[in-house]
């Protein structure tokens, strides 16, 4: 599963550029029985296998260079992953990750091994691998030189907590629908006013929990006021 994320685009590349390096290992080279199995029935009954303490805690115990290398359980039991985490990621020496299957781990694993549970979002995948492979392209963005400039990254959707602005391309004019003309004029300052102004608005509109969470400078909750009460009147003179 992993062969494609890991050698084609801006991640293949940081891997051929040694800016990262990933090493997948399979779980089952850590199975000590002789049908090497990984999972079993769970105590108590239910539907569905549980992954075996044994293997998991060999895989990571082989793998891990030190203690303070964290251990990160892909589940839809964990911690939210976002833009922090991902950064907070980068900036480790080395992470492991390891990828659920089944009904669930057996629960010692989550008491005694990993450092965190994470979940991609609310929706059961099923298995680890594909939350994984967004975990290292989404962490490897905020490794030094893996995208093209820096600021590209800080200035992100999710970086600042606000929705990135809309953008534009050639042709100025596509079957008559026009790029705005603040974006052609050349003046950087109202270029930048615009593209705060279509942030917000954004942000507003589709994502009003970021919003929640940050905290506005006076000009930012100005023109979020602007730009609300401009909604307001317009839906006035749509009625
Ligand atoms: N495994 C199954 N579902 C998952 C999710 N939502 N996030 C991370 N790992 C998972």
């Amino acid at each position: 599963m992993f062969g494609s994320a890991l050698s084609a685009g801006v991640v293949g590349k940081a891997i051929e550029k040694r800016l990262l390096s990933v090493n997948v290992h399979n779980l089952r080279d850590f199975a000590t029985d002789k049908h090497r199995q990984v999972d079993d029935r769970p105590f108590g009954g239910s539907p569905g296998m549980v992954l075996k303490p044994g293997p998991v805690f060999a895989a990571v115990e082989h793998i891990r260079a030190s203690e303070e290398t964290p251990v990160y359980l892909l589940s839809p039991r964990g911690k939210r992953f976002d833009a922090r985490r991902a950064e907070a990621m980068a900036g480790e020496q080395r992470i492991i990750l390891i990828c659920g299957r089944y009904e669930g781990v057996d629960e010692r694993v989550i008491q005694h091994l990993i450092t965190d549970e994470i979940s991609i979002g609310d929706y059961v995948l099923t298995g680890g691998e594909v939350a994984a492979m967004v975990i290292v392209d989404a962490t490897s963005r905020f490794i030094p030189c893996v995208v093209g400039k820096s600021e590209s990254v800080a200035f992100d959707s999710f970086s600042q907590d606000l929705l990135e602005h809309p953008q534009y391309t050639r042709p100025r004019d596509f079957r008559g629908m026009k790029v705005p003309e603040i974006l052609v004029s050349g003046n950087h300052e109202q270029i930048e006013e615009w593209r705060l102004r279509h942030s917000l608005e954004k942000t507003w509109r589709i994502r009003p929990d970021l919003l929640a969470r940050k905290s506005l400078t006076q000009g930012e909750q100005r023109m979020l006021d602007d730009i609300q009460n401009e909604t307001k009147g317009n839906t006035h003179e749509s009625h």
